[in-house]
Order: structure tokens, then C-alpha cells, then sequence
């Protein structure tokens, strides 16, 4: 994909990688286009980007077409779709010395799988329908993580991340007779505020120590692997690892 001109739409572009995402197809002369729920953030960074966004919450089938027909109203189809917008939550299957809570709740599994995967298909089913019926030859990129081989006490998250990495595999063999791509990134532990929010920095310290390259990925890396999976014409169907060497 040529990316100049092009629209590229970024869920949970508001914060964190999608925010690097932007930024950094801004600078390849993309035109990127928000989506994100926080309407707070999304208002702070689309003035400060002056690119489009729209609020709105990834896990509501109905809010999600109604936005995609709306950016498709205003813009024109998307060339590109960034699939960033999730939640980390951690928890174990079991915590036997919890008397409270000695099960993984199904609350939180619903929560996690809802904003991690369902938004997924929600959005792709949205955005793909339009491609396809345009005979845009699109590209979908989607945010895994190396949490989708099994990390212990991310049961939603891991199963969530590697249902991201199998619908890509499906649909680049189900839509790629029409020229569209598919693409799941898989980061290691990156960067950012939300990480740093979500794990204790001793765990952090391990896990730079369990890293090949004995440090945590930055947006910049991620936000790169993006641009390349959207302008690389012959990789679909796959998941590209961005961890430094943590898992191998
Ligand atoms: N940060 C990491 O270390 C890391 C590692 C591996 C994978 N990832 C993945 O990368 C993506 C981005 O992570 P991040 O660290 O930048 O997260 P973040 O929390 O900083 O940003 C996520 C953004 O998504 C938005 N969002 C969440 N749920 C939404 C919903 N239902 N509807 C609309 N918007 C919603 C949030 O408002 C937020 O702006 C996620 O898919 C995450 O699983 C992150």
C-alpha cells in the first residue's frame, strides 16, 4: 500500500501505541482516523494531530457499524485498519489460598474477551464489508502479543490474543482472492504509561532480564512494524513478533 493520502483507521488511537501509530503514519503522509472510547483523550489528541476521530465503544456491534458507515459517509472507504484498541487484565485460573475469589471470574473473561477480540471481528466485519464491496484492496493489521503463546495468569488475555492471530490466518484466506491482507503484530512488554500502570516494575526487571536484547520495546518499533505490515504487498496470513527476543 502506498501510504501516501491514504486513511487509515486506528482504534484506541487515543493513548499508547495507537497514539505512536498515528504519529508515525502522519509522518508517512497517511491521514489517520481515530476511534476510540475515551472521548477525553480522543479530543486532546485529535486537536493536536488535526486528524478525524470518533468515540465510541469497539465492543457495541451496533455503535460499530453505525461508525464505520459514518466515517465512510465523511472520508471514503479506508485503505487501512489498525486493529490496537484492548485491555490488559491479568488473573489465575485459580487462587486456592483466595477465599474470596478462588476462580477466574466469568465477568472478567466476558470483559477481556469483549474488548480484546470482539472488537476485533466487530470492527473488521465492518471495515472489511466495505472494502470488499469497493473493491478496495485493503489492509488489516491487528495487535496480538506474545501473551497469545500462554502466559501464566492471562487466561482471557492469552486465549483473546491468540483468537486475534487465528482470525488473521482466516481471513487472509478467506478475503485474500480480493487482494486484501491481514497481519496480527506481536509485541513483547512495551514502554508505556499502561504497562507501567499494569506491571510492578520488579516484574519488569525480570522481564528485561528474560530478553534477548535485555530491554522492553518502544512505541516507535511497534508503530514501525505496523507501517511495514501496511505497505509490504506480500505478507498476509501471519503474525510478525516485535518482543526483542523474549520469546523464541
Ligand atoms: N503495551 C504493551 O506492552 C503491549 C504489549 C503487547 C500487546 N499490546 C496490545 O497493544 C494494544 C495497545 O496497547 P496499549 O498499551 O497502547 O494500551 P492503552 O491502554 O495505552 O491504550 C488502549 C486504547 O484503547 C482504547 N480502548 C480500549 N477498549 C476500547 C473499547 N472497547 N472501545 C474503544 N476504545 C477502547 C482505550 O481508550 C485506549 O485509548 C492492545 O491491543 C494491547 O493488548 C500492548
Amino acid at each position: 500500500m502506498n501510504l501516501a493520502g491514504a486513511l487509515v483507521l486506528v482504534t484506541g488511537g487515543a493513548s499508547g501505541l495507537g497514539l505512536a501509530m498515528a504519529e508515525s503514519l502522519q509522518q508517512a503522509e497517511a491521514i489517520p482516523i481515530i476511534l476510540d472510547r475515551d472521548r477525553e483523550m480522543l479530543d486532546t489528541v485529535t486537536t493536536r494531530l488535526g486528524c478525524p476521530g470518533f468515540a465510541v465503544d469497539l465492543t457495541d456491534s451496533v455503535a460499530v457499524d453505525a461508525v464505520v458507515a459514518a466515517v465512510c459517509e465523511k472520508h471514503g472507504t479506508p485503505l487501512g485498519l489498525v486493529n490496537n484498541a484492548g485491555i490488559l487484565r491479568s488473573a489465575p485460573l485459580l487462587s486456592l489460598g483466595n477465599a474470596e475469589n478462588p476462580r477466574h471470574s466469568l465477568e472478567l473473561w466476558n470483559e477481556v474477551l469483549a474488548a480484546n477480540l470482539t472488537s476485533v471481528f466487530l470492527v473488521t466485519r465492518a471495515v472489511a464489508d466495505r472494502m470488499a464491496r469497493r473493491r478496495v484492496r485493503g489492509v488489516i493489521v491487528s495487535m496480538s502479543s506474545v501473551s497469545a503463546k500462554g502466559n501464566a495468569g492471562q487466561t482471557a488475555y492469552s486465549a483473546a490474543k491468540a483468537g486475534v492471530e487465528a482470525m488473521t490466518r482466516v481471513w487472509a484466506k478467506e478475503l485474500g482472492p480480493l487482494g486484501l491482507r491481514f497481519v496480527a503484530v506481536a509485541p513483547g512488554y512495551v514502554d508505556t504509561p499502561s504497562t507501567r500502570a499494569a506491571v510492578p516494575e520488579d516484574i519488569l526487571e525480570n522481564l528485561r532480564r528474560e530478553t534477548a536484547l535485555r530491554r522492553l520495546c518502544k512505541p516507535e518499533s511497534i508503530a514501525a512494524t505496523v507501517i511495514f505490515a501496511l505497505q509490504n504487498d506480500m505478507i498476509t496470513g501471519t503474525t510478525l513478533s516485535v518482543d526483542g527476543g523474549l520469546v523464541m
